[in-house]
């Protein structure tokens, strides 16, 4: 009897958590496929991404920095500069775009990206 409450108990919390995960996984892989489409985010072509050996292969541009370490930023900074690295920065010029405020890529796709960045060591 204590053993089947356990078990109900931990069938239960792993439910829990690859539901949570897998909803998580689907943004990860929206906000990757924003990355790398050249009519979405094409953010390959400036960035390249460490361990990533796929984006390698796609050949990324030199015009901004190569990514790392993102997983240590927080939500909102990684937003405010996918957003609009100008604001976020207090800076004039940049090559790279401000895709919210131009409105090249809506809310719902910047968070998608943010969560893929945050993928990103
Ligand atoms: C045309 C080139 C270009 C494109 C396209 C571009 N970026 Fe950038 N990005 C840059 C440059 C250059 C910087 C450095 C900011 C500056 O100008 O000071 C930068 C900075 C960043 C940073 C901060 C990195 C750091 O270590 O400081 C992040 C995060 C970032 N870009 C994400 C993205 C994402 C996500 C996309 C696609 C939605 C994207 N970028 C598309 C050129 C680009």
């Amino acid at each position: 009897m204590r053993l089947a409450k356990s078990l109900l108990i931990a069938s239960a919390i792993s439910g829990l958590i690859s539901t949570s995960s897998f909803a998580n996984a689907d943004l990860v892989a929206k906000g990757e496929k924003i990355f790398k489409t050249k009519k979405l985010g094409n953010c390959v072509a400036c960035h390249a991404v460490n361990g990533k050996a796929d984006i390698d292969a796609m050949g990324p541009g030199s015009f901004g920095p190569k990514l790392s370490g993102l997983s240590y930023w927080d939500d909102k900074t990684l937003y405010d500069t996918v957003y609009d690295v100008y604001a976020a920065r207090g800076i004039k010029v940049s090559p790279m775009p401000a895709f919210g405020r131009n409105g090249w890529l809506d809310d719902a796709e910047i968070k998608a990206v943010v969560a893929y960045l945050k993928t990103i060591n």
